[in-house]
């Protein structure tokens, strides 16, 4: 994608990585949307940024997507950039008696469906541009998962198995498609120790190797991916996807029934 000139929009903007992506690209010269449920933030974020909106989403709700489709339509027709970042992330213990799957359903409205409502939403604006992208944010976990965080890893694993299929699809047009697979960052994804944690890699750190990688086009196959996580990416295809994944996860203590 082209670096500056662009217009874009992107989901989760109101804070971590999706915040961090905004004020790149509006620092770089882009015009940027950003969008998410907090208001007061999209109001903070843009305050004293001119070229950069705020309009309120909740992914979870088709009709805030069709509602914030129709604004960008009408506000932002040159739209070209689709950042579809917005994410949740729990922990789910699937021993425990009450484990119902309810996270677990929250978890594909807003990784999944999120994602698929915003591309579905923005696709026939950005296949009338003459150079669009989309960039949907997964993880390194897509490639092995930890198994604290199973339907989390299971909607990012599926992101990269779809958006092999949206790039091969959209082929034919001057679409990009990138695929964004962070390590683990300081944000408050999983609750704000998160954010604070040291073996977290700081947002700013991240970002701006996330920067260096689309100014010089370093994303093979549309991954945009440090290479501290080439080991996990080609986990299966080195032979080391079970000593990797055992690192990952400590093997748990044999229960009686
Ligand atoms: N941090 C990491 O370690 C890490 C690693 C790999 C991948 N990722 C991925 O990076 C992306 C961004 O996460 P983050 O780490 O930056 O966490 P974050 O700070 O919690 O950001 C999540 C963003 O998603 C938005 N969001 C959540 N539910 C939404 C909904 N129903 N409708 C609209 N927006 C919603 C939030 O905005 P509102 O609350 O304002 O709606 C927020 O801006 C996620 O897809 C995450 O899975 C993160």
């Amino acid at each position: 994608m082209k670096i500056t000139g662009n217009t874009i929009l992107i989901t989760g903007g109101t804070s971590g990585i999706g915040r961090a992506l905004a004020e790149a690209f509006h620092d770089r010269g882009n015009r940027v949307i950003i969008t998410g449920r907090r208001e007061d933030l999209l109001e903070q974020i843009t305050a004293g940024r001119p070229g950069m909106a705020g309009l309120p989403l909740d992914l979870a709700d088709p009709d805030s997507v069709r509602r914030v489709q129709a604004e960008v339509q009408t506000c932002f027709p040159e739209l070209n950039v689709l950042i579809a970042n917005a994410g949740i992330s729990r922990a789910e213990d699937m021993t425990a008696e009450t484990w119902d799957a309810s996270d677990a359903q929250a978890i594909i409205e807003i990784n999944i469906f999120g994602v698929l409502r915003v591309t579905a939403a923005f696709l026939p604006l950005l296949k009338r541009q003459q150079d669009a992208t989309i960039m949907a944010t997964s993880s390194a976990l897509a490639f092995v998962p930890r198994a604290d965080f199973p339907a989390y890893c299971a909607s990012k694993a599926f992101l990269h198995s779809w958006l092999q299929s949206l790039r091969h699809q959209l082929s034919g047009f001057p679409i990009e498609v990138l695929e964004l697979s962070p390590p683990y960052v300081q944000t408050e994804l999983t609750g704000v120790g998160q954010a604070s944690d040291p073996r977290a890699m700081p947002v700013d750190v991240y970002l701006s190797e996330v920067m260096d990688l689309l100014e010089r086009k370093h994303h093979a196959r549309g991954e945009v991916l440090l290479e501290r996580d080439f080991a996990r990416r080609w986990a299966e295809r080195d032979g080391q996807y079970d000593v990797i994944f055992d690192a990952m996860n400590p093997a748990k203590k044999r229960r009686s029934p």
